[in-house]
C-alpha cells in the first residue's frame, strides 16, 4: 500500500540577507490515508516551513535542495499553479493558529463560506449548483464542525464570534473541497485550555467520520497525544524521532524527545521542577556539524560533531536518527 502522503529527503533553503538558511534537511515521512501524524519540535525548528511546503504556499524564495513532496500518488514540486488549484484547499487543507488572520473581518460568515463554496466548483471547472444548494451546504459544513445554532453564525462578522467559533468555522471551510488531507498548524495555541479541549474533540470526531487525514503541529504534545496516532520530532530542520505515538512517548529514544517530555509539567501533580533541555535551536545558516542537536546532548561524543546519524529502526513502526539512541 503506497502512503497518501510521502516527503523523501524534502531539502529545502532559504536564501535570507544574512545567508542561507538550510531550513529543512532531509525530511523523511510517509502517513498512510485515514492515519494523524502530530509533529512536534521547539519554535522555530521547521514545523510551519514544512506544512506550508505540503500546501505549496512555502516562503516564496525557498529553493528545493532536494528530495520529493509526493500526496496521492502526485508530485507536488512539479506542479503548475494551474495545478495546484485544484489540489490546494481542494485535496489538501490547512487551518491555521490564528483564526482571525485569515477569515475577512468586512463580511458575514455566510458570505464568506458562500464564497469558499462557490469557489470550489470553480476550480473543479464545475458549475455551481443553485444558490439554495449552496446555503444548504454552508449549513451542512457548520453543523459538521458541530455549530448549532447555524442561521445566527451565518449571519455574524467575525469579531461577533468567539475565538473557539472561529477557528470551527475556519475548519468548516477547509472540509468544503471535501480534503484527504487536512493539515493543522498550532490550531488551538491562540485559545483557552477549555476550548482547546473541545477543538480536539471535533478534529478527532471528524478524523472518525471522516476517514480524514491529517498532520497536526503543535509544541503541545498533550495535544498531539490526544489526536495523533504517530508522531514525528522535529529538531532544526530534521526529524529526529518519528513512529506511534504510543511508542514515542512512552519509550522516547532521542534525547531530544526525552528533552522535550521531561520538560512537561506532571499531572500527576508530584511537584517536581521542569527539567528544561539546556541551550537554544541552533542558527541554520550556520547549523552545527554531524548532528544538529549534538551541541545541546548530554550523549554527544566525537562521531556526532563528525556525521549526522542515520535514520534506523528501533521497533515496529519507530525509527530514531541517533549514533547513542536509548536503549
Ligand atoms: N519566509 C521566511 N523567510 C526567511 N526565514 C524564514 C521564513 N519563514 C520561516 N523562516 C525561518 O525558518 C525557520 C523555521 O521556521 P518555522 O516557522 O517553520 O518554525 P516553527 O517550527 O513553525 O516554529 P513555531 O513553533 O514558532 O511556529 C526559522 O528560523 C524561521 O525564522
Ligand atoms: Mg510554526
Amino acid at each position: 500500500m503506497t502512503a497518501l502522503l510521502n516527503i523523501d529527503n524534502y531539502r529545502l533553503d532559504i536564501p535570507t540577507f544574512d545567508g542561507v538558511l538550510k531550513v529543512l534537511d532531509g525530511i523523511d515521512i510517509a502517513l498512510e490515508q485515514g492515519d494523524t501524524l502530530g509533529i512536534v519540535g521547539e519554535s522555530g525548528c521547521g514545523k510551519t516551513v514544512l506544512a506550508r511546503s505540503i500546501m505549496g504556499i512555502g516562503p516564496r524564495n525557498a529553493r528545493r535542495v532536494s528530495g520529493h513532496i509526493v500526496f496521492d500518488s502526485t508530485a507536488l514540486d512539479e506542479l503548475s499553479e494551474a495545478d495546484w488549484r485544484r489540489v490546494r484547499g481542494v485535496k489538501i487543507s490547512m487551518i491555521f493558529q490564528d483564526p482571525m488572520t485569515y477569515l475577512n473581518p468586512l463580511l458575514t460568515i455566510g458570505r464568506q463560506l458562500f464564497d469558499v463554496i462557490t469557489a470550489h466548483y470553480r476550480a473543479q471547472g464545475k458549475p455551481a449548483p443553485a444558490k439554495t444548494d449552496r446555503l444548504a451546504r454552508c449549513v451542512r459544513l457548520l453543523e459538521q464542525v458541530q455549530i448549532a445554532d447555524t442561521q445566527r453564525v451565518l449571519k455574524s462578522y467575525p469579531h461577533q464570534l468567539s475565538g473557539g467559533m472561529r477557528q470551527r468555522i475556519l475548519i468548516a471551510m477547509a472540509l468544503a473541497g471535501e480534503p484527504k488531507l487536512l493539515i493543522a498548524d498550532e490550531p488551538t495555541t491562540a485559545l483557552d485550555v477549555t476550548i482547546q479541549a473541545e477543538i480536539l474533540k471535533l478534529l478527532r470526531g471528524l478524523v472518525d467520520r471522516l476517514g480524514l487525514t491529517v498532520v497536526m503541529i503543535s509544541h503541545d504534545v498533550g495535544a498531539i497525544a490526544a489526536l495523533s496516532r504517530r508522531v514525528a520530532v522535529m529538531y532544526a530542520g530534521t526529524v529526529v524521532e518519528q513512529g506511534t505515538a504510543k511508542s514515542i512517548l512512552t519509550r522516547p529514544r532521542h534525547p531530544y524527545t526525552r528533552g522535550l517530555l521531561a520538560a512537561l509539567p506532571d499531572i500527576e501533580g508530584d511537584a517536581q521542577p521542569l527539567e528544561a533541555i539546556p541551550g537554544t535551536i541552533p542558527n541554520l545558516i550556520n547549523p552545527p556539524s554531524g548532528c544538529r542537536f549534538h551541541p545541546r546532548c548530554p550523549r554527544a561524543t566525537a562521531i556526532c560533531r563528525q556525521e549526522k546519524p542515520e535514520t534506523r529502526s528501533v521497533g515496529a513502526d519507530h525509527v530514531v536518527a541517533c549514533h547513542h539512541a536509548f536503549d
